[in-house]
């Protein structure tokens, strides 16, 4: 079938079904094209919550589908592409032995970096007993059922805040806590997860990107690493970066984050211009959703996401204390 065939194919099956198809801001343009929402991931959290459709069609990475069946167990939650995951989630588990973490082609660590292959959330708590933990939602739903709270990037500032005591677990990924670290008087016990899109950007790759384009602001996601966000001239979520990109008098960009964004921010600014700060920033997990995948998920009702009752009751817990906080927290400049 062409393109345009499969999209009316999928139109179709959509109405049938009623179902809502959900897209993350890093997926395929043809996906985010098709998409009824597309988002970051509170946002996403947040509709996935609200929507009365019978079936949702999570067009992103594993955690994210697991997050609406989480909030919405009498929904169908379906995912075209089961095996897309996001290998930051895995570097954390509840018990140690999941997850021995994988390279990726084209990147390769700074010297003498260890991998974190066995992170245990049971290890870090017994470590520090009585301090609350954060989950990043790039978590799995065991993980987040372990933990006090979840956070997103639009608001892991506010999160950290509104618990009690002056010391905070925030798992896993090290270069948000570092930044949530920077903004906050709380203190933040870090973990050694990362994301292998964003930690590859160097400072140096920022410096190039200004003397190519001496007059767009740099904005940073915050899983970048520190040293990249303290020279950003902003740092926020993806959903943020469309926001502020729209409200700016400026008129051209570099975005820091993965180049699927890029997709909307040229639809919803089309007098601006907009260059990624590095080309392979690409999550090759995002991608793997496809037309072809969407639509066969439809017509076969098949790749269910059931997150099992015992671990959505707690995990659930964990995200409706973070949806009932405000969406966003202060980030820089
Ligand atoms: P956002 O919540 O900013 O969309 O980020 C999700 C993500 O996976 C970033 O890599
Ligand atoms: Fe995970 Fe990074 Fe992909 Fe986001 S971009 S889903 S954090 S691997």
């Amino acid at each position: 079938m062409k393109d345009q065939q499969i999209v009316e194919q999928i139109m179709e099956l959509k109405n049938k079904r009623k179902a809502l198809i959900i897209a993350h801001n890093y997926q395929r343009d043809e996906i985010q094209a098709i998409a009824d929402l597309t988002g970051d991931s509170l946002e996403l959290s947040r509709k996935a919550a609200e929507t009365d459709a019978e079936v949702i069609v999570f067009c992103g990475v594993n955690f994210m589908a697991e997050s609406a069946s989480v909030l919405s167990p009498d929904k169908t939650v379906l995912m075209p592409a089961m095996d897309a995951m996001c290998p930051m989630a895995e570097m954390i588990a509840v018990d140690s032995g999941r997850g021995v973490y994988q390279s990726f082609p084209g990147y390769s660590e700074p010297p003498g970096y260890v991998y974190p292959s066995k992170f245990s959330l049971r290890d870090i708590k017994a470590k520090y007993p009585g301090v609350p933990v954060v989950a990043y939602v790039n978590t799995t739903a065991d993980v987040k059922a372990e933990s006090d709270i979840c956070c997103t990037s639009a608001n892991v500032v506010a999160v950290i805040e509104s618990l009690p005591g002056e010391r905070v677990i925030c798992i896993p990924d090290k270069n948000l806590s570092m930044w949530a670290q920077k903004n906050t008087k709380k203190e933040v016990i870090a973990w050694d997860g990362y994301c292998h899109v964003h930690d590859r950007v160097t400072v140096a790759d920022v410096s190039a990107a200004r003397q190519l384009h001496p007059n767009a602001l740099v904005m940073a996601h915050p899983e970048c690493r520190i040293e990249v966000l303290e020279i950003s001239d902003h740092v926020t979520s993806t959903s943020g970066m469309l926001k502020y990109a729209k409200a700016s008098s400026a008129s051209e960009f570099i975005v820091g984050t993965e180049i699927g964004l890029l997709y909307r921010l040229r639809k919803e600014n089309p007098d601006k211009t907009f260059y990624p700060l590095r080309k392979d920033m690409v999550c090759p997990n995002m991608k793997k959703t496809t037309l072809t995948l969407l639509y066969e998920t439809l017509r076969d009702m098949r790749n269910i996401v059931k997150v099992p009752e015992e671990i959505r009751t707690r995990a659930k817990k964990a995200l409706d204390r973070m949806l009932a906080l405000s969406a966003n927290s202060p980030s820089k400049r």
